[in-house]
């Protein structure tokens, strides 16, 4: 994801695409996902079948069903997680790891990261979460405004992943905007340059760390011995800058949809100030209502999917969104209630590259709701300064201005 995606390409539908399956879905550059990117995807696409082929970006195939996406997510023989996105991404030479690596050699990926990142590790990350959104929120809150993507979101996840990999803090501000820059950069250049700039970083990062090691994720990557073999450097590079990529962002996006939902309901946000008790199954519930990330798979193989054929080479999307508010498994799922009794959402994916964040990314939610209903009282969009999002594989926010009471 560091590289120029390919520009606009005429609009392309294959000869084994019926008429009757062609149906143009632009995620990631409609005008609608710069005001309501979290009802977008819906609302695009609604009308048309429930699997259709976009012309659009050198045509793609869109699932609209939780069934259908998590059938496929769980299919890697078939349906490739290389390359990923749509248009490919190009001018890369080696895959993104893991998130472009099928299985079974993903298996020495997950097994080497999965278990620092499994609850009963993240649980012990509360105190250092809290440690860094409480001063944050601290800082803003007797302001009575601030834009929150760039006083607590984008600024959080950056913080903690430094303590992940064991970097001082003093680098996260450059860090951070590097990050904003690679994923909402005005032009292509400036994300290339910001792309480029980050993967030098990170090639001197473990370039150091070999040197240095510890107990940190990058350090567990140099240090693996798992069945497969062990990691080059190149992996351990790739591999670093892909857990920066995946776990920054996403957080970001995910909280700041998250305040932006409650500063347009007031009542919801009097539910959590009345209960906090309720918070852990309202972040799992934003999570589910944003469903943020749409995920790309590619044909390997000529194959008949649910009555639809399809041909090798073929390009796939799964907005999890739509998954997220299928309405045979969430009645209603245009609509957030906090109590919602079954969430099995797809909001992290399924299958073999089900997210390794997860846990971390809800607690980073959880914690920031926390100690942001500890310090601001009730909170409005700002009407004078208007806020701004976007489309994409993982949709999200540029600004939030936010007002509330200021202390006097
Ligand atoms: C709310 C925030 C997050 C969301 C919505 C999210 C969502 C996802 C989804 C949907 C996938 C699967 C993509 C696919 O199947 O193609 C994924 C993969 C991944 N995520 Fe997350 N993620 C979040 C936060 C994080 C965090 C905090 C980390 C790191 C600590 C992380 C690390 C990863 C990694 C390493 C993968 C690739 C796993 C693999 O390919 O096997 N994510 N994420």
């Amino acid at each position: 994801m560091t590289e120029a995606q390919a520009g606009p390409s005429p609009p392309t539908t294959p000869d084994h695409v019926p008429a009757s399956l062609v149906f143009s879905y632009d995620f990631s550059g409609d005008p609608m996902f710069a005001t309501a990117p979290v009802d977008a995807p819906e609302h695009l696409t609604r009308g048309a079948p429930d699997i259709f082929y976009s012309p659009l970006n050198g045509g793609f195939w869109v699932l609209k069903r939780f069934d259908d996406m998590r059938e496929v997510s769980r299919r890697p023989d078939v349906f490739s997680n290389y390359p990923a996105g749509i248009p490919a991404t190009v001018g890369r030479s080696r895959k993104m790891a893991p998130i472009e690596i099928d299985p079974p050699e993903l298996d020495r990926y997950r097994y080497t990261l999965g278990p620092a990142l499994a609850p009963p590790k993240v649980k012990a990350m509360e105190d250092q979460v809290r440690s860094i959104a409480g001063p944050l929120i601290a800082a803003c809150a007797p302001d009575g405004r601030a834009d929150f993507v760039e006083a607590v979101s984008s600024k959080l996840p950056v913080r903690m992943f430094l303590r992940l990999v064991n970097v001082d803090d003093s680098e996260s501000e450059p860090l951070r905007i590097l990050h904003r820059q690679l994923f909402s950069g005005a032009t292509v250049e400036a994300r290339i340059h910001a792309g480029v700039t980050l993967e030098k970083y990170y090639t001197d990062l473990v370039r150091q760390r070999q040197d240095n090691l510890g107990d940190d994720l990058i350090s567990r990557y140099i240090t693996a011995t798992p069945e497969g073999g062990a990691f080059s450097f190149e992996d351990v590079v790739d591999a670093t800058m892909q857990l920066f990529v995946a776990g920054l962002d996403t957080v970001t996006n995910v909280l700041s949809l998250t305040w932006d939902y409650l500063a347009r309901h007031p009542e919801m946000q009097q539910l959590i100030r009345d209960d906090p008790s309720i918070i852990p199954s309202a972040a799992d519930e934003m999570l589910r209502y944003t469903g943020i990330i749409s995920s790309t798979r590619t044909l390997t193989q000529d194959f008949e999917f649910n009555g639809v054929r399809m041909k090798t080479g073929d390009r796939v999307l799964m907005p999890l969104n739509l998954a997220n508010r299928d309405p045979e498994v969430f009645p209603d799922g245009g609509e957030v209630h906090f109590g919602r009794k079954i969430n099995n959402h797809l909001a992290f994916g399924s299958g073999p590259h089900r997210c390794l964040g997860s846990h971390l990314a809800k607690l980073e939610m959880v914690v920031t709701l926390e100690e942001w209903f500890r310090r601001v009282p009730a909170f409005s969009l700002d009407p004078h300064d208007p806020a701004l999002s976007h489309g994409g594989h993982a949709f999200g926010m540029d600004r939030l201005p936010l007002i509330w009471e200021a202390a006097r």
